[in-house]
């Protein structure tokens, strides 16, 4: 042993073994295999596959692979379940959440260890991190279990949720997903990853000591097939998934259709972005936790890092001293930084990135560290000499490699940060208050942190922009993805017959000699003719034409995309401004009113209906024009000295369908809400009775709506409606008519967020076709993280 001089001299650490009897006591008794929990107990084993310590390769556990049968007996244990659990009062379904809370947290020791040997990550992160943040989860939903009749008028939980989770973060992604489905009355079925199911079986085991309802919480194990069979199950209600944006993509071509709701939080490929004025040492520190947390396989992990010019020889100097520091190895030891990579699969895969970034001329800066023999392990890494597009600043590596480049401006900064797929995590260093909030406002990502990363609390949502998913994980904005508006759940579906084809007219046939009938497309706040030429003939009563529209293609959609696009401005418009302009619409549209109630009763309505329709658009304007300075964010109480600001931003461009009834309020309840909140749309009205809406843009022309913030195609809706959903510029996407499988489906590949249901809704109500949800719906929610404090 050596003397206290020899230590002081050398300052090498001992070994600090956290011990892990109890663990290994718990897999002893398990030895037999674990059978899965369904219904408040655990079946027999069946089929098994092996479960590795990462760290040593040693089998800890045989875990059985779920089959479709497994599955269905979960599901139904959960259906039945749901009668009388979503029945309970908010506070007895508290005393649940509560109850599992405290046993947590007397056994935070065991789980922590028993998720070290599991995942491979240092016993200090699980001990100090991973399973205090289960307990807060826990906590913190038991409050809105205890508030949810206050805090969610009419609302109600969504049904049977079916929760697919990774491996990263395994009792913690446990956590996120079953704490708020528990409090808002749903029950579960939830599948852990296969490398990692061991804290989720301990989790079952909990539940039952708490005494929580069988059939409420149900865990099976598997692979991506028991995943698969839970995606497909006909009785599940809703899919929340974390894991791969590959995955992602599947369930969402799987649920297309289904009605299933859907929460997708996927990969990242964070930028950490350090700016001339940053306090370099904490960025410094702050990589440390971003790119070596967990070996690097969080998917907000900062792993693009974006220094400035001047300052970046510098931080790569101190960064470098930094790096060599980290000591690596066994992930019980309490005084270990880095851990195992989770299994050999994913060693692999991320040693073929960075042989790519290798070979593609990247400089890999590794430490010297010596790596244990048995086991999954990669030395903490970092590359210099990438560009943007190098593989290594493209694809997230989940591993503990990240990428270092420079910027000159805050503008490039901003511009090499979005320059991504993803948009789930960002991270900025600066002193200047100002500049951090500006870049975090103009960086496309869900969570943004200044100066400090990797921050989580129970009241803050998380969850990504773009390909990185929709959908919020925690706090209020959590708790939306678990319930649903009473009137929406109760909306029935109506068989409708498919309506023949929209007859097209040669261009010839378009200008009548004596007026030109045909209404156009409207296009970056010009009248367009359609691309191909055509148009289409409308019918009014008895079958008689009441005019032509023109007949919109793809090329179409896709012009009308670019000028919305191009309309940025309106989203960074004063909400006063935007509802200056919707007020002055509904000006305009009042002093039109008898012209579009003569329109409207063209189409077949009586004089009756369509002084109710254009009152009804009139006063829906208003109410739109008035929210648009109101719906705003919130600041949530996470951690002490910070303020996390949860702002409400728009999407950017959105794709809206309008349903074929009410020509002309069904188009305005879709385009109020989606301008108000600041995005620029692309509309397709009513099919057979797009005329009231093309009316419109002379009330746009004059009510200083910018150009290309409303845009108008007008044709064959399922058409035009798959190239919308296809777009990978369009961020959002509502739809209401039929075809509602197509769009989803076709939404898969930039995972735009979908609103889209088949389900006839009465317009006219105030409940059903205006209020929250709409807004909700229109924005997205970035929460940044501001500390305070010196
Ligand atoms: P994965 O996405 O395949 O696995 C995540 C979960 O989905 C697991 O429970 C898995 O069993 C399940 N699953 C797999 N296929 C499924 C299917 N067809 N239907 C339903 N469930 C299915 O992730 P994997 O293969 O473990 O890791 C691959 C890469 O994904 C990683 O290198 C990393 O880049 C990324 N990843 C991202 C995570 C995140 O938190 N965003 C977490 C895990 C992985």
């Amino acid at each position: 042993m050596p003397s206290v001089t020899e230590i002081l001299d050398t300052m090498e650490y001992g070994t600090a073994p956290e011990s892990n009897a109890h663990a290994a006591e718990w897999l002893k008794a398990h030895a037999k295999g674990f059978g899965h929990f369904i219904n408040g107990a655990f079946t027999k084993a069946g089929k098994t596959f092996d479960v590795a310590n990462p760290a040593n390769g040693q089998t800890l556990a045989r875990v059985s692979q779920g089959s479709a049968a497994d599955v269905d007996a979960a599901v139904k244990a959960a259906r039945k379940s749901f009668a009388t659990w979503s029945k309970l009062s908010g506070h007895e379904r508290a005393k649940h959440l509560y109850a599992i809370a405290r046993i947590i947290q007397k056994r935070e020791r065991f789980l922590s260890v028993l998720e070290t040997m599991d995942n491979g990550k240092p016993i200090r992160e699980s001990r100090d991190i991973d399973i205090p943040l289960v307990a807060r989860h826990f906590y913190h939903h038991a409050g809105w279990a205890e508030l949810i009749a206050d805090e969610f008028p009419g609302h109600q939980p969504v049904g049977v949720c079916g929760q697919i989770i990774p491996w990263n973060f395994p009792l913690l992604m446990l956590a996120w997903k079953i704490a708020p489905a528990l409090a808002a009355g749903n029950t579960v079925v939830l599948k852990p990853a296969e490398f990692t199911p061991l804290t989720a079986l301990a989790f079952a085991e909990i539940c039952r000591e708490a005494g929580l309802p069988p059939g409420v919480v149900n865990i099976v194990t598997g692979d991506g097939a028991t995943g698969a069979a839970i995606v497909d199950h006909p009785q599940v209600d809703k899919i929340a998934f974390t894991g791969s944006t590959d995955v992602g993509r599947l369930i969402r071509k799987a649920t297309a259709g289904s009605g299933k709701k859907l929460s997708l939080e996927l990969g990242g490929k964070s930028p950490f972005i350090v700016h001339e004025d940053a306090d370099l040492d904490a960025a410094v520190e702050g990589v440390v936790d971003a790119v070596w947390f967990n070996q690097g396989q969080v998917c907000c992990a900062g792993s693009r890092i974006l220094v400035q010019e001047g300052v970046a020889p510098r931080f790569l100097a101190k960064l470098r001293r930094r790096m060599q520091t980290l000591r690596v190895g066994d992930p019980l030891d309490k005084s270990i930084d880095m851990g195992a990579i989770v299994d050999a699969i994913q060693l692999k895969r991320i040693t073929e990135i960075v042989e790519k970034g290798r070979a593609e001329g990247g400089t890999l800066l590794q430490t010297d560290c010596e790596l244990p023999t048995a086991g999954n392990w990669f030395a903490p890494s970092i590359f210099t000499d990438v560009e943007p597009s190098s593989t290594v600043m493209d694809v997230e590596i989940f591993g503990p490699v990240a990428a270092m480049m420079t910027f000159r401006t805050p503008e490039e900064a901003v511009q090499i940060a979005n320059h991504t797929r993803y948009g789930l995590a960002a991270t900025v260093w600066s002193e200047n208050i100002n500049l951090a909030l500006d870049t975090a406002a103009r960086v496309k990502a869900g969570v943004v942190w200044i100066n400090a990363t990797n921050l989580f609390d129970a009241a803050a949502g998380f969850g990504g922009y773009r390909e990185s998913g929709f959908g919020r994980e925690g706090g209020r904005e959590g708790m939306c993805e678990y319930l649903v508006p009473a009137w929406e759940a109760a909306l029935k579906p109506v068989a409708q017959a498919k309506p023949a084809p929209l007859s097209a007219l040669p261009p010839e046939s378009v200008e009548a000699p004596a007026i030109d009938r045909t209404a156009k497309l409207y296009i970056g706040g010009k009248q367009a003719r359609p691309d191909a030429g055509y148009s289409y003939c409308v019918y009014g009563t008895k079958g008689k034409s009441i005019g032509q529209a023109g007949l919109g293609n793809r090329k179409d959609i896709r012009n009308a995309v670019e000028a919305a696009a191009k309309a940025s401005g309106w989203s960074s418009a004063t909400a006063h401004n935007r509802a200056q302009v919707l007020y002055y619409i509904a000006e305009n549209l009042s002093s039109r009113a008898e012209g579009f109630t003569t329109r409207l009763r063209s189409m077949g309505q009586s004089a009756r209906e369509a002084k109710v329709e254009v009152e009804a658009s009139l006063a829906r304007i208003f109410w739109y024009a008035a929210q648009a300075d109101k719906y705003d964010g919130r600041v949530h109480n996470t951690k002490s000295r910070h303020v996390t600001l949860a702002m409400n931003e728009p999407w950017g461009v959105m794709g809206l369908v309008c349903p074929d009834e009410m020509p002309l309020l069904g188009f305005v309840s879709l385009v109020m809400p989606a301008i108000a909140m600041g995005n620029r749309v692309v509309v397709v009205p009513s099919a057979r009775q797009p005329l009231a809406a093309t009316d419109l843009y002379q009330v746009f022309d004059t009510s200083d709506v910018p150009g290309g913030v409303v845009n108008i195609v007008t044709g064959e809706r399922d058409e035009l409606a798959k190239t919308l959903a296809e777009h990978d510029e369009v961020a959002a996407l509502w739809y209401f008519g039929p075809g509602v499988k197509a769009v989803e489906a076709a939404s898969a590949g930039n995972l735009k967020a979908t609103w889209a249901s088949a389900k006839p809704r009465d317009w006219l109500s105030r409940t059903q076709g205006q209020g929250s949800e709409y807004l909700r719906r229109a924005v997205q929610v970035k929460n940044i993280w501001v500390p305070y404090g010196e």
